[in-house]
């Protein structure tokens, strides 16, 4: 028998960063800063990511493109491996990613390709916790869940 099913998530939505908390501010902001590294001479844009760890530190990553298309990585891979890297016992607290185009903030939120929401499910179920995801867009801003952006996953659990 087909039994239909709903699926509900909430976020929150803002106009400005001012909106968000201090916390929050600084990871949004330090999104932002993590563009001036961004390798992108093939898209022309630029992605900065924030990963905030339990004990305060703010790993950055910016988007990596290589001429041979598929060796590139994303602002918000480059952001959780070197976090994950650098102090591996951490827990994730809190992701802002941002992106620019032309010297420009993108008005709408940029929200996180399925790869990198998969590496970030890997890392909330590695600490067991989630934690929110910051899209910060110059006139939008999005907030929710880690685990409102991957429903249905694909975790080592499923394959037994
Ligand atoms: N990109 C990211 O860095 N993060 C995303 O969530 C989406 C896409 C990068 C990949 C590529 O360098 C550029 O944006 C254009 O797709």
């Amino acid at each position: 028998m087909e039994t239909a099913k709903d699926f509900t998530f909430r976020y929150s939505e803002y106009s400005s960063i001012e909106e968000l908390n201090d916390l929050e501010q600084k990871v949004a902001h330090a999104s932002i800063s993590a563009q001036g590294s961004s390798h992108s001479p093939y898209s022309n844009f630029r992605v900065g990511a924030a990963v905030l760890l339990a004990n305060g530190e703010i790993v950055l990553g910016s988007n990596q493109e290589n001429g041979a298309y598929p060796s590139g990585l994303c602002a918000e891979r480059v952001a959780l491996f070197g976090a994950a890297t650098r102090y591996p016992d951490q827990r994730i607290a809190m992701l802002a990613v941002s992106a620019s185009h032309q010297g420009r903030l993108i008005e709408t939120p940029v929200p996180p390709c399925g790869g990198c929401r998969q590496v970030m499910l890997e890392y909330r179920t590695k600490h067991g916790a989630s934690f929110p995801v910051i899209m910060v867009g110059a006139r939008r801003i999005v907030k929710l869940d880690m685990e409102s952006l991957l429903p249905f996953s694909f975790t080592s659990a499923s394959e037994v």
